[in-house]
């Protein structure tokens, strides 16, 4: 039988969240590989080899997994929430565009899920109705430089935002210094959402003015949205409704 491999994205974390096509995926598989918390969501089964790895190991994640699919196996490498997003799916492109010729001629697919920002959205109503972009705030794969001129030409343009990868132990700083780019761009007003823990029993939501967020509000399980100039509340009992309006005068 001739091997494949899949790139799966296993959406924010609840089971209801992941797509049938991943679940059948994960059903005809002979190998999963990925980062290991991703790999510990995906259920053991007899004939189920379960490859977990460390972080930051991509590439060699990536080429384990052709290597895997050259000899036959069927193999699904897991992301959380879209593999196309800040993920295992262009980590394997870029492992098949330097690696042997042999690699390009696999059967090789991307199988959508639920990125973070969709699923937080989702939550607090609808602060992505109108032109948005997501931007990660990590500085692994690219200089601070680039990030702050990616947010302050965001921020301009008026676009909401959604913010991957905000806050780490190794970047305490870098989202403080984030919060004082939009402060000068935007103002104390603007709305923001922190959302932490998306669809997972832990789930906890906040909205904000950016003159009250504090960079403590962000772990690396939260997605950051902030709001255009047009995103505003509905307020009723309970928790308010964030949403930005479809048009634009
Ligand atoms: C390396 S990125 C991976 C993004 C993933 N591929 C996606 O599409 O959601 C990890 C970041 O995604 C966000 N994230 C992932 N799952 C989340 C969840 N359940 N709730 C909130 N944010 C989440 C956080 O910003 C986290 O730092």
């Amino acid at each position: 039988m001739s091997g494949w491999v899949a790139v799966a994205g296993l959406g924010p974390g609840s089971a209801a969240l992941v797509t049938p096509e991943v679940s059948a995926a994960l059903t005809e598989a002979t190998d999963v590989v990925g980062y290991a918390p991703y790999v510990a969501r995906v259920p053991e089964r007899p004939g189920l080899m379960l490859h977990a790895s460390d972080n930051r190991e991509e590439l060699a994640r990536a080429a384990h997994a052709l290597a895997l699919a050259t000899d036959g196996r069927r193999v699904v490498i897991v992301s959380s929430g879209d593999p196309g997003v800040f993920a295992m799916a262009a980590a394997l492109f870029e492992a098949i565009e330097t690696g042997p010729a042999t690699w390009r001629d696999l059967d090789i697919r991307i199988l959508p899920g639920v990125t973070a920002m969709l699923a937080a959205a989702a939550r607090a109503g609808a602060p992505l109705g109108h032109d948005f972009c997501a931007i990660n705030l990590s500085d692994n794969l690219k200089p601070w430089a680039l990030i702050e001129r990616r947010l302050r030409l965001a921020a301009e343009a008026d676009f909401a935002m959604a913010f991957y990868n905000p806050r780490s132990r190794a970047r305490p700083d870098g989202f403080a210094r984030v919060l004082g780019v939009l402060r000068e761009a935007c103002g104390p007003d603007r709305l923001l959402l922190f959302a932490r823990a998306i669809s997972c029993p832990d789930e906890r939501l906040s909205i904000v003015r950016l003159g009250d967020a504090a960079p403590e509000m962000a772990d690396m399980r939260t997605i950051v949205i902030v709001g255009s100039s047009a995103t505003r509340l509905i307020e009723r009992r309970g928790t308010p409704i964030l949403y930005t309006p479809r048009s634009s005068a």
